[in-house]
């Protein structure tokens, strides 16, 4: 990777016609003892202000790291990014010098880290903890911060914040934390908010309070928000667009409605079909059979081919399969996505 220490003429960030994030082929790898895995190969996608883009996919799919290499806070070593761009409003950022990436990080895109519910200090208050955030970015002073903390409470609907702003992270529930963290997380007004796997670890009931919250708070204050799963439950009624990811690729993108009714991917219709459904009760759930590959013995061809009933010889040999337009505003990294449109 190449960088200049040329900071770009603005400081400002503006969405030009609403348009935050490009990420372009974008490229990571870890340089391993055991080999170099290819980690992330070639993901591109947009986000626009008011958007929600669900990335879903396997455990060891590369949404964290595409996350990471997003907010600029990769494992180097041994994680680099090998090539692409991150282009938040016109401005690549993988060519700017990290002191401008830290007027980035936090304020213009933030993000609500996968291990959330672990990553509060427990001998603080969480009140204390918000409080932090308008400290060091805002340099206020102790009450104004601490103003501001019971506000962000408040807005994510923490009951009696005022009463509970000095009350320690183990005082809450998972679901009250969880919501801690995504206070802490748009506390300086993001325009982008990444959450990795918000809800990974609450019940469903929470599950859904907790992704009803942030669309709401997207909402009101118009943020590109990406949310990362491997649940493609979970974010069906808050989505705008879904990418799926396979062994560090995209291999299917659409809008949310359309990737529900006629997936084009094998890999997202055996998502699809491991998705319990009411309409469905008494039939077995459908997993996919196998394992996501090593990512340092990844098979010729498309690194799904193994795990896939429509495979075919093409499917085994050459270069992974593009990304390619199956349809208008469809596109898909198989052979075959226009016969499984029209399935
Ligand atoms: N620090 C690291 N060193 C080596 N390999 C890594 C490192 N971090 C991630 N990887 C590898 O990169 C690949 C993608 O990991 P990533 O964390 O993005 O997966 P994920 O899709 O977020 O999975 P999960 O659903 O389990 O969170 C995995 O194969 C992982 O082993
Ligand atoms: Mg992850």
């Amino acid at each position: 990777m190449t960088t200049t220490t040329t900071a770009p003429a603005h400081l400002h960030w503006e969405a030009k016609d609403g348009l935050l994030l490009e990420v372009e082929d974008l490229h990571v790898e870890f340089r391993t003892r055991d080999g170099i895995a290819k980690a992330i190969n070639g993901v591109s996608f947009d986000l626009r202000q008011g958007e929600t883009l669900a990335i879903l996919g396997e455990s060891g799919s590369g949404k964290s790291v595409t996350a990471q290499a997003i907010m600029g806070i990769l494992d180097t070593p041994p994680g680099y990014v090998t090539g692409g761009k991150v282009k938040y409003c016109g401005t690549d950022l993988l060519q700017v010098p990290e002191k401008v990436r830290q007027t980035v990080r936090g304020a213009e895109i933030s993000m609500i880290f996968q291990d959330a519910l672990s990553s509060l200090n427990p001998v603080f208050p969480v009140g204390w903890q918000i409080a932090e955030m308008f400290r060091i970015h805002r340099k206020m002073n102790k009450s104004d911060a601490l103003a501001q903390a019971v506000r962000l409470m408040q807005r994510v609907k923490i009951p009696a914040a005022k009463e509970r702003v000095s009350a320690y992270p183990h005082q809450f529930s998972g679901g009250m934390r969880q919501r801690i963290m995504i206070a802490m997380a748009i506390a300086l007004d993001p325009a982008v908010l990444i959450a990795d796997e918000p809800t990974t670890a609450l019940d469903v009931t929470v599950q859904a309070q907790i992704m009803g919250l942030l669309k709401e708070l997207q909402e009101e204050s118009n943020m590109g928000l990406i949310l990362i799963t491997h649940d493609l439950g979970v974010v069906a009624d808050v989505a705008d667009n879904i990418a799926v990811m396979y062994c560090g690729r995209m291999v299917e993108t659409a809008n949310v409605h359309e990737i529900y009714g006629h997936p084009c991917h094998p890999y997202t219709i055996g998502l699809l079909d491991s998705i319990p459904r009411l309409d469905m009760k008494g039939t077995v759930l459908r997993a996919i059979g196998g394992l996501p590959p090593n990512l340092l013995a990844v098979p010729p061809g498309c690194a799904f081919n193994p795990r896939c009933k429509f495979a075919k010889d093409q499917c085994r040999v050459g270069d992974a399969p593009p990304l390619i337009e199956a349809a208008p505003g469809r596109h898909s990294a198989c052979y075959f996505a226009e016969e499984l449109l029209s399935r």
